[in-house]
């Protein structure tokens, strides 16, 4: 009981976190360029250009939301799903604050 309480209170306070959480728009430009420095695009496509080994990073920020993104980025090995992809997302070896722009950024993409 008391941990239900604990949980939705939890998900209220998350809740109006990202509700307050509007990435800077230096943040998204940094995060574009860990984008293009780390190469998504082998794999995955955006816009017109890509591979087509992943899926297409447009509109994936209505798909998945930034905790689900960070998750996966830095550990792909645990949540990748879906067998219909024929190769294995890399773990990226982010530095500091190079997750957080990335994220940033890939929530633009709406
Ligand atoms: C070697 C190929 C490869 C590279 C390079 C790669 N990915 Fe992926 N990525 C995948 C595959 C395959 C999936 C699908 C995983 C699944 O759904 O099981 C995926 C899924 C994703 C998703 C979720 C897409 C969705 O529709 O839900 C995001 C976001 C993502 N990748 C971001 C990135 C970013 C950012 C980079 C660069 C730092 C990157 N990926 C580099 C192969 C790759």
């Amino acid at each position: 009981m008391v941990r239900t309480a604990i949980a939705v209170l939890l998900g209220v306070a998350l809740g109006i976190a990202a509700l307050g959480a509007q990435a800077p728009d230096s943040q998204v430009e940094k995060g574009k360029e860990v984008f293009t420095r780390m190469k998504c695009l082998l794999c995955h496509k955006l816009g017109d250009k890509g591979g087509a080994l992943a899926p297409v990073l447009d509109g994936v920020a209505r798909r998945r939301d930034a905790e689900s993104m960070r998750r996966l980025l830095e550990h792909p090995d645990k949540e990748m799903k879906d067998p219909q992809y024929k190769v294995t997302m890399p773990a990226f070896p982010f530095k500091d604050g190079e997750l957080d722009e990335l994220v940033a950024y890939l929530q633009t993409l709406k």
